[in-house]
């Protein structure tokens, strides 16, 4: 089933690559932006990558207002603000989060100690929305670099309600070939968003693009 997804901040890498895949596999995706333009020439890059016209660009406002599915992919710093500026388009949507509030110092990267998750804080400030933590661990170069299922990955899913989980898990398909594992409920993306911290530090260490893999699952 084509689904119509918008992607908030997809200007930015995670935004880029996730709108691909999702675009890559059938999907009708616009991409948001604080600037109109700056979405458009973000999706013209994309539409090149893929051969195809599939993806458009417009403000976030006007992106989310004409999706059934939200990716938001802005970073943690004026996260509030911008999820309260749409709370209207939000209303009633599907919102898939892959927000990590990291912070970096002199020891590298480490997950914000915070009283709920960013996935939580947009569910608390728009509570029609049906949130749902994913991607957050899937690198945004690996994405972009080939149009391959990146099969060795597997999609963490979070989130209270089941059937919108349901839809992200297969959705997660668009990314690494396989359905999305279910990781339980949202107040879990609490310990799902500062792991990234982790991937990133072994990512300098190890000069590669790590991601997550679960041994022990299988799906039925
Ligand atoms: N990069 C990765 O490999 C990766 C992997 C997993 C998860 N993530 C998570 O995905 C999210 C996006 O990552 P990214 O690297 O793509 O981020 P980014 O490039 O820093 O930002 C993405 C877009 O967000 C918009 N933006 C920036 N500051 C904003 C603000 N204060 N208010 C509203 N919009 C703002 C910008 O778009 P406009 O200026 O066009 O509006 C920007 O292009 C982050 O939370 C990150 O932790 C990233």
């Amino acid at each position: 089933m084509s689904l119509n997804i918008s992607v908030v901040g997809g200007t930015g890498p995670q935004g880029r690559g996730l709108a691909y895949r999702f675009a890559l596999s059938g999907h009708a995706v616009t991409i948001g932006s604080r600037d109109a333009t700056r979405a458009q020439e973000k999706a013209d890059e994309i539409n090149v990558k893929l051969g195809a016209s599939s993806v458009s660009g417009a403000t976030n406002a006007d992106a989310v207002q004409a999706s059934d599915i939200v990716l938001l992919a802005v970073p943690w710093d004026g996260h509030a603000d911008l999820v309260l500026g749409l709370s209207e388009q939000l209303a009633g949507k599907l919102v898939i989060s892959c927000v990590n509030p990291l912070g970096f110092d002199q020891d590298g990267p480490f997950g914000l100690v915070l009283e709920e998750s960013a996935a939580q804080e947009t569910q608390r400030l728009v509570p029609t929305a049906r949130v749902v933590g994913a991607f957050h661990h899937v690198a945004a170069l690996s994405l972009w670099k080939t149009p391959d299922p990146l099969s060795h990955d597997d999609v963490l899913v979070c989130g209270d309600d089941a059937d919108a989980k349901d839809v992200v898990q297969d959705l997660a398909a668009s990314v690494t070939g396989k359905r999305g594992i279910d990781a339980g409920a949202l107040r879990l993306a609490r310990q799902l968003e500062p792991l990234t911290a982790v991937l990133i530090s072994m990512n300098k260490r190890y000069k590669t693009r790590s991601g997550v893999a679960v041994t022990g699952v299988e799906q039925g």
